[in-house]
């Protein structure tokens, strides 16, 4: 199950100027909230909405499952990508990864850690992933041109079984590569961004290759794609999406995501990309500049309680903070007794999980004694199954709060001038012009 305490954001928890009365205001929302559903519901089937997310997990994954069973050679997968293209793989990976290969991401071009990382594996058991949408990334691009130098000093001839390639089905330069060369390709849906393909070939391949259950993980979506789909007082993304939306309202500018897990340390970074690419817009829907978006965070407890939690309980009264906590832990250790130490006896036979626990729920509710908002979002156990619901959950919440604002969350514009001065800056033909703007400006590598 995946279910929402929305206690702590209450005014009769943290007071009416920062609280919400919740029930009252779900309910007054109830028709935007179906408009929202409405809108998402009357545009997927349209590919330029790019909302062929909501499809993926009723896709079959057999066929990226049967390759990654058949690469039980490779012990390890150097992931190259970038953004979208590394974040989910990445998160999940990490939560869940341990029963096939390990997975090592390249999505820098920092030359050190790069040529380090290369050092560290014999080419002979790697496989090499290269995911770009666009195929045009240079990050990415980059990282694949000194991956393939490198398997082919390695293996010789034999590289191209130690290459797949994720891209568009069509499109960019990677396709006609892979053809060239006869190597193994997976399709990224046209219709899907990158911060929305985690459960396309994109996330699943290295995730199946990492031994996850990638089954687990649809299924999970699923149950995210069935409340999204529901009646407002049903809909768990439509209501969180809503809290973002009435807290950003009140002042609460910032969006922390802080679960209680080490294993879901890296869950926060995949949604601070979600929210900042989707959210941060300048133009609303209709064209009028707004320069909207709350400023996601990342924290994880219990670590961050010794860090951050001090700017979160005692800064100022701009965040909204959103816990996610496991109810069952899969394994549990038990705190022995030791002389000496008596002082700690409070923790003697209590175990650790007890104790993570205890310190989540005493958490909230110091934020809420001190007015700051908060709600939490529980799952049963970190596992496949709750995590693509978790993450789905996410991306519906991301969707429902671009119809709140009224902008289009599935565009990115306020990136792609950084990528043309770099291109200008590293002399790609077509891109004279801003290059002649970056010398006259002073701009140099
Ligand atoms: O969410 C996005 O659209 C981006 O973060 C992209 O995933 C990222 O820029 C990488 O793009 P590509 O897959 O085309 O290399």
């Amino acid at each position: 199950m995946l279910q929402l305490d929305f206690t702590n954001i209450d005014s009769s928890r943290i007071g009416p100027d920062r609280g919400l009365e919740w029930r009252r205001e779900l309910a007054a929302a109830t028709p935007r909230l179906r408009e929202a559903a409405a809108a998402l519901a009357g545009r997927s089937s349209d590919p330029q909405a790019m909302l062929g997310w909501i499809r993926l997990p009723d896709e079959d994954p057999r066929e990226l499952v049967s390759y990654a069973a058949a690469q039980s050679w490779a012990s390890d997968v150097l992931v190259l990508g970038i953004g979208g293209s590394a974040l989910g793989a990445k998160a999940l990976g990490a939560a869940l990864g341990g029963g096939g290969a390990r997975l090592h991401f390249v999505d820098n071009v920092e030359p050190e850690p790069v040529a380090a990382l290369l050092a560290s594996l014999d080419p002979r058991r790697t496989l090499v992933n290269v995911i770009s949408k666009s195929g045009t990334t240079a990050e990415t691009m980059a990282a694949f041109l000194l991956a393939l130098d490198w398997l082919r000093r390695g293996l010789g001839d034999d590289w191209r079984r130690h290459v797949v390639v994720t891209t568009d089905p069509e499109k960019g330069i990677l396709r006609p590569f892979a053809a060239r060369h006869g190597l193994s390709a997976f399709a990224v849906p046209p219709d899907v961004g990158g911060r929305f393909s985690v459960f396309s070939p994109v996330g699943l391949l290295p995730l199946a290759l990492a031994g996850v259950d990638v089954a687990g993980l649809l299924a999970g979506a699923r149950r995210a794609n069935e409340s999204a789909r529901s009646e407002p007082e049903a809909n768990l993304p439509a209501q969180t999406a809503l809290a973002q939306y009435l807290a950003w309202r009140k002042g609460q500018r910032i969006s922390v995501l802080m679960p209680y897990s080490t294993r879901l340390a890296l869950i926060p970074a995949w949604f601070v990309q979600l929210h900042a690419e989707s959210l941060g817009k300048a133009y609303d829907r209709s064209g009028s500049r707004v320069h909207v978006g709350p400023t996601p965070l990342a924290a994880v407890g219990a670590t961050d309680q010794h860090s951050q939690v001090q700017l979160f309980r005692e800064g100022p009264f701009d965040k909204l903070v959103v816990f996610v906590r496991h109810r069952e832990a899969d394994q549990d250790l038990t705190l022995p007794a030791e002389e000496g130490l008596e002082e700690l006896s409070y923790l003697f036979g209590k175990s650790l999980f007890t104790l993570l626990a205890a310190e989540a729920a005493a958490t909230a509710h110091a934020l809420a004694a001190a007015r700051r908002p908060n709600y939490t979002i529980f799952i049963d156990r970190p596992d496949a199954f709750h995590l693509g619901w978790l993450l789905q959950h996410l991306m519906w919440q991301t969707a429902f709060l671009g119809e709140l604002f009224n902008v289009n969350a599935f565009d990115q514009p306020g990136v792609e001038l950084g990528k043309q001065y770099t291109y200008a800056l590293l002399g790609r033909p077509g891109f004279e012009e801003l290059a002649a703007e970056l010398r006259a400006a002073g701009v140099e590598p």
